[in-house]
């Protein structure tokens, strides 16, 4: 039976999450959050579908022996590979997930859009099928990026080696017409500035993280579990690598983001 005073969950292949976990945190302020980071097993963007199903669920029955009201997949590969399967298998919980926000950036009127994603991301049916709505509005490109989340996990120290890799990886003939980027994983906002430094021109970038917030707060309110009052929320950070370093990495993450001011 699930209460209002339970926490909502959140969680991801790892540290992207975070970046999801700051917006709802903002948007819900009254709510307890427990975020799950499956650090062991990431990335997932370059796994096969079934693994991350299975790592997914494996997840999922973790977190539900912690009493949570609702799960918010954090994490745009996990959506696309498990999303479905986990809503049937559990219709009383709320169960949301993280998806390319294209059609954001086409409905603000962007024309030439750069998606970035995880390789089993940009290769999911889900993600084609919603890039095909929109071909006709604006000229999409999607960019696997093989190898950014993983770097990422590693935080703070690897911001110079990111940097490289966002200079080769950025570097498409299509380049100086994007108006807009898309961050279809949720490791990217970490970079979201050493992104933006690859272009000449004002990039505007779009996460979705506000509409999934206003989701989970719609998606509470219809079933009488969004919380109003709570003098002392909680959030607690727990990752499947279970070791000091990480969890002190997800709080460092959580506080201060990772990007381009550690590099002056
Ligand atoms: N943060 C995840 C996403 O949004 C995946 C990163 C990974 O584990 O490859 O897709």
């Amino acid at each position: 039976m699930l209460d209002v005073t339970m926490p909502i969950a959140v969680f991801d292949s790892g540290v992207g999450g975070i970046s999801t976990l700051q917006t709802l945190v903002k948007m819900l302020p009254q709510e307890n959050f427990i975020f799950f980071g499956d650090s062991a097993n990431a990335p997932y963007g370059e796994k096969s579908r079934d693994t991350v199903f299975k790592l997914v669920d494996q997840v999922v029955q973790q977190l539900l022996t912690k009493n949570v009201k609702s799960i918010v997949i954090a994490c745009n590969t996990a959506t696309s590979a498990a999303k479905p399967v986990l809503m049937e298998k559990y219709p009383e919980l709320p169960i949301l997930g993280i998806e390319p926000a294209l059609k954001e950036a086409v409905d603000a009127g962007k024309h030439n859009i750069l998606v970035m994603g995880t390789p089993l991301t940009i290769k999911s049916p889900k993600y084609q099928a919603q890039r095909a709505r929109f071909t006709d509005q604006a000229t999409i490109h999607s960019l696997p990026c093989p190898g950014l989340a993983e770097l990422i996990e590693g935080g703070h120290q690897s911001l110079p080696k990111i940097q490289t890799y966002l200079a080769q990886l950025l570097n498409i003939p299509e380049r100086d017409q994007i108006d807009a980027a898309v961050l279809g994983c949720t490791h990217y906002p970490f970079v979201t500035e050493l992104i933006r430094q690859q272009f000449t021109q004002p990039l505007a970038v779009y996460t979705g993280y506000t509409g999934l917030g206003n989701n989970l707060r719609r998606q509470l309110a219809q079933r009488d579990l969004l919380r109003t009052t709570n003098p002392k929320r909680t959030i607690e950070f727990m990752s499947s690598k279970n070791e000091a370093a990480e969890l002190a990495l997800y709080h460092q993450l959580f506080e201060q983001g990772i990007g381009i001011r550690q590099l002056q």
